[in-house]
């Protein structure tokens, strides 16, 4: 049987739909571009000019998307995806918390971190398995990847945010370790290390194949601007012919396909028939439950509520206007509802902190963390988690 691993619970997307995907979605994007050039021509002469200007005055300089994009860089520099993986030697999370114990089973566990070097050590109170962290997954919560006798494996012990604690990695709580190697991870097969280190990383796979020495830690601009390099090259030239497809104007949907890449679509958790709260992590899918989800209007994407480049808000508030944008009072604002479906309603409850009520907080199993539920609905008292 194969074991559950919420963290990875892509386990079971073959590798075949996920280089398909990718090949689709980048041939897309490349004919998108021929469009948009005739557009964007005439009014990127301005911007060539000033890009040129800064460019001149910084000679010798290495021109970066930030020579051009300064906000955008300032602003994703700090933002979780772009440290969604780091290697050792930079890391917040172990430097906070250099001493972490934890006893598991028959087992103790303990990552130490001291100048900027982070181990591993798993002990059965006999023998003791240490390994130096190389590969550090996650920016609150953080799983490991660890190497031995040249094999990958997922640390059996993860640190959780919530308690700022090491606990059972989620989903290996399946697993009864029978020896120290078990105790210490989950050996992973090579496709899902490709997975993860796709996900997490950038750079790590070429075709079908893991390379870990051309890795770059966290997303890069072009896992998301398909053809940003071929860009920056040719705007320094001031040549704007090939800017990346913009991506403000996709639909709800092709927004919720793009972040589902990495954050699981609809079409994944039903095909795979994943459920229960494991599987609240999925913000495409659960979004696409809900009634407010209308595949062609952009104010249900991920984009009417979280900038990509940045974290996102915890303040419930800033999200009001974005539900109102369609259950305002007086005049409703819908213009992109298919034929024959209802107008959306006015809350007779409240008139602020919609999402306090109508996206609750969901606790994995295990209850180490928490999601908020995309399902957007009327959440009675006491129901079960809705599938
Ligand atoms: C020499 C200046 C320059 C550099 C360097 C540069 N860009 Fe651009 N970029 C522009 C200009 C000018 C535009 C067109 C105006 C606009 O839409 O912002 C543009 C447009 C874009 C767009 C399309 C925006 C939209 O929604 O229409 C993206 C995405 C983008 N750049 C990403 C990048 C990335 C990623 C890098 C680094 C790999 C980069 N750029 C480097 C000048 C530059
Ligand atoms: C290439 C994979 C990938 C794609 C594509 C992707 N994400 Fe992510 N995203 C991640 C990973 C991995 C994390 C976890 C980062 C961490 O905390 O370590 C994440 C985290 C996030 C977070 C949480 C930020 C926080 O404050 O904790 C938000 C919001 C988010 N992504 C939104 C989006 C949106 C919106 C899109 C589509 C425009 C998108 N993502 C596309 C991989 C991806
Ligand atoms: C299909 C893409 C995908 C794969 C494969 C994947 N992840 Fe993730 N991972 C994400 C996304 C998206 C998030 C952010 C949302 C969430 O926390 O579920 C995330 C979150 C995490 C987090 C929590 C981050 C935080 O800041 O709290 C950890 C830890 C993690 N992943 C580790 C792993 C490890 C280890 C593997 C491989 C064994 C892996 N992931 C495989 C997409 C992926
Ligand atoms: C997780 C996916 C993702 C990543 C990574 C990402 N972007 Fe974006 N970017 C988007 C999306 C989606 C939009 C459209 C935003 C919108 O409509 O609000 C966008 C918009 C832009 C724009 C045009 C809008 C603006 O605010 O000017 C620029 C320029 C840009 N990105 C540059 C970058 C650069 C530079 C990086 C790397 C430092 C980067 N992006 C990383 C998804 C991403
Ligand atoms: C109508 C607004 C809205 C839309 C649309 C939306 N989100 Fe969220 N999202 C939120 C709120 C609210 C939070 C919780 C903020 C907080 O309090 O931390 C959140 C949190 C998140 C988080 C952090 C982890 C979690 O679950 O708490 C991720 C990742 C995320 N959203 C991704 C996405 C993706 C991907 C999409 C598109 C499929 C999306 N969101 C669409 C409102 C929205
Ligand atoms: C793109 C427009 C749109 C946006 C944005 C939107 N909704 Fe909806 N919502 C709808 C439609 C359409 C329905 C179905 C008709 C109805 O019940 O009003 C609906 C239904 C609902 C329902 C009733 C669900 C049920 O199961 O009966 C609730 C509650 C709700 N929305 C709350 C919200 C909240 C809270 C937000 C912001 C986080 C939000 N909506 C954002 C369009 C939207
Ligand atoms: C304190 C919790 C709470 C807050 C905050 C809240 N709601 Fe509600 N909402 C409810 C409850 C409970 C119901 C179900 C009422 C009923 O069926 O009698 C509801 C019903 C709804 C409905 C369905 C109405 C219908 O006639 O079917 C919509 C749409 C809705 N809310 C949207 C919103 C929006 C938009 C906001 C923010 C402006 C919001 N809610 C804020 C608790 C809340």
């Amino acid at each position: 049987m194969l074991t559950v691993n919420t963290w990875f619970a892509a386990a079971w997307l073959s590798r075949a739909a996920w280089l398909g995907r990718w090949r689709l979605a980048v041939g897309c994007r490349a004919g998108a571009v021929l469009c948009l050039v005739c557009l964007l021509v005439s009014g990127a002469a301005g911007w060539g000019q000033a890009a040129k200007d800064t460019v001149a005055k910084s000679a010798g300089a290495a021109v970066t998307c930030a020579t051009c994009h300064a906000g955008v860089v300032a602003h994703y520099a700090h933002a979780p995806m772009r440290h969604a993986m780091e290697m050792g030697g930079a890391n917040p999370v172990l430097d906070k918390h250099p001493n972490l114990t934890a006893q598991v089973g028959g087992y103790s566990y303990s990552v130490q971190t001291k100048d900027g070097k982070s181990t591993y050590s798993v002990t059965n109170g006999t023998d003791t398995l240490t390994l130096p962290i190389q590969w550090m997954f996650g920016t609150h919560s953080q799983t490991w990847v660890l190497e031995q006798d040249g094999h990958l494996y997922e640390s059996y012990v993860t640190y959780f945010a919530r308690g700022e604690q090491l606990g059972i990695t989620p989903g290996d709580q399946r697993i009864t370790p029978h020896n120290l190697t078990e105790a210490m991870g989950r050996k992973l097969p090579i496709w899902e290390t490709q997975e993860c280190f796709k996900c997490h990383a950038s750079g790590a796979v070429d075709g079908a194949k893991l390379t870990l020495d051309t890795l770059r830690p966290g997303l890069d601009c072009e896992r998301c601007h398909v053809g940003a390099q071929q860009h920056m090259v040719d705007a320094e030239h001031d040549n704007f012919k090939t800017l990346p497809k913009s991506l403000k104007k996709m639909d709800a949907e092709n927004v919720s396909n793009l972040c589902g890449s990495c954050h699981r679509t609809w079409d994944t958790v039903m095909r795979n028939h994943w459920q229960g709260p494991a599987f609240v992590r999925f913000q495409p899918y659960r979004l696409e439950h809900s009634r407010c989800f209308i595949g062609n209007d952009p104010r249900i994407s991920c984009l009417a509520c979280h900038d990509p480049h940045q974290g996102v808000d915890h303040n419930d508030a800033v999200y009001d206007a974005k539900c109102l944008a369609c259950h305002g009072a007086g005049k409703v604002t819908v213009v992109a509802l298919p034929a024959g479906s209802v107008t959306p309603k006015i809350c007779p409850v409240s008139k602020d902190k919609c999402v306090s009520c109508h996206m609750p907080k969901v606790e994995l199993p295990g209850g180490q963390a928490v999601f908020t539920d995309h399902f957007i609905r009327v959440v009675k008292a006491g129901e079960a988690y809705p599938d």
